[in-house]
């Protein structure tokens, strides 16, 4: 039932302040004057001693399910201490890489049915890894065949291109690093901001979705491109390869995610002043590099669309002219759920305007069971 939206994805797209409620429900507890914040999961509560132990934490994905590991990857390894390695499915199987019993190997799925991630699942079973299952779908194969897990309960989703799913998976792998990372003196702060703002973060998305007409009059000037380049880095670099998938499968337009780090590597040769370029730029450790970035790409004459923080139009867009986005800022570890808005309105509404079928794209599958 798409209710008062006209297709699914528009719809799941304005769900998300209450998908991600639902994820986060009776998972988050804000204690009492003396009792610090914490989360629990309970589909982990059993295992945690043993993640804790393991060596590595492999996260292995397909598509957005990938990309929602690589936004959490960070604040993973930051809370854990653990080194996190990231696979796509596919390539795992064709290397046969090493997983080993000391490995913990979480499976992100929306569907928990596709194909290249339960083959990989297979695979680190026969390998002894502990597996851990992150999926919206109750009783899937990956579900059932995972050691533990936990649901990320965002509801159905029926539009090809995953949307509400993906923020739901940065949340509840949010929530993991919480789980899994120690409750020291050190980080207690950190761990209490994070947790203030995935109680916060439902808001800041209702207030990010009002930002649909902008991302509708920007779509219209480039509803004739060839190609559409995203740059990001940090927590962000997930933001850039998620927003060029979301345009690429619905909008059917090229468009590459690319680490801002690399840019000097190859992507640079690109620019000119007609090829668009989104640069996510929002507050964090990372701004002043991406606010050199910005200054290199204005100095070719690029053609800039920046995605920024509240209060920094002016100091991202000194030096060229640029169209600007402007999101809330909340904890960096979790800005990428916001930052991811604004692109998936992009991608709706250019799909729209080009006249193409936006809950079912050309060629593509919503799960794709066959290798
Ligand atoms: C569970 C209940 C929820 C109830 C809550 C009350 C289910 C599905 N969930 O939620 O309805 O409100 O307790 O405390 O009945 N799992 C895997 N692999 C996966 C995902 C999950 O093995 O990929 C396992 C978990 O380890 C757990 C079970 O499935 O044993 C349920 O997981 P989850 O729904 O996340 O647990 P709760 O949030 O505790
Ligand atoms: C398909 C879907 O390619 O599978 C994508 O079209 C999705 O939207 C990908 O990201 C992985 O699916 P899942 O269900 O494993 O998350």
């Amino acid at each position: 039932n798409k209710g008062n939206y006209e297709h699914y994805m528009q719809k799941e797209i304005h769900e998300q302040p209450e998908s991600l409620k639902t994820t986060m429900r009776g998972r988050l507890i804000r204690g009492g004057s003396c009792k610090a914040k914490t989360v629990l999961l309970g589909g982990l509560k059993d295992h945690l001693k043993t993640i804790r132990r393991s060596r590595r934490i492999v996260f292995i994905g397909c598509g957005t399910s990938y990309n929602a590991a690589l936004a959490a990857r960070p604040i993973l390894e930051e809370l854990s201490g653990i080194p996190v390695t990231m696979e796509i499915a596919s390539d795992l199987l064709d290397r046969q890489g090493p997983i080993y019993r000391e490995d913990t190997a979480v499976f992100v799925s929306q569907s928990g049915e596709t194909a290249d991630t339960l083959l990989a699942l297979e695979y680190a079973l026969d390998n002894g890894a502990l597996c851990v299952g992150i999926t919206n779908t109750v009783g899937s194969a990956i579900a059932r065949h995972t050691h533990c897990g936990v649901h990320i309960n965002a509801g159905c989703e029926i539009g090809v291109a995953s949307t509400k799913a993906y923020t739901s998976q940065i949340v509840v792998m949010a929530m993991l690093a919480l789980a899994i990372g120690g409750d020291t003196i050190s980080n207690q702060a950190r761990r209490e901001a994070i947790i203030d703002g995935l109680f916060d973060l439902p808001n800041k998305v209702r207030e990010v979705l009002k930002l649909d007409q902008e991302m509708k009059d920007l779509a219209s000037l480039l509803i004739a491109e060839q190609s559409l380049l995203v740059f990001g880095r940090g927590y962000n670099y997930a933001t850039s390869l998620e927003g060029a998938l979301k345009v690429k499968e619905v909008a059917l337009m090229h468009s590459e995610g690319i680490l801002a780090g690399e840019m000097k590597h190859g992507p640079l040769a690109l620019v000119d002043e007609t090829l668009p370029i989104v640069v996510i730029a929002t507050r964090d450790t990372c701004f002043s590099k991406q606010q050199s970035v910005i200054q290199q790409l204005h100095a070719r004459k690029g053609r800039l669309i920046v995605v920024c923080s509240k209060g920094d139009a002016a100091a991202v867009s000194s030096g060229g002219s640029c169209r600007v986005i402007e999101v809330p800022q909340v904890e960096d570890c979790l800005q990428p759920v916001v930052n991811i808005i604004p692109l998936q309105l992009l991608a709706y509404h250019l799909t729209v305007l080009r006249g193409f079928n936006v809950d079912q794209p050309r060629n593509l599958a919503k799960s794709v069971t066959t290798q």
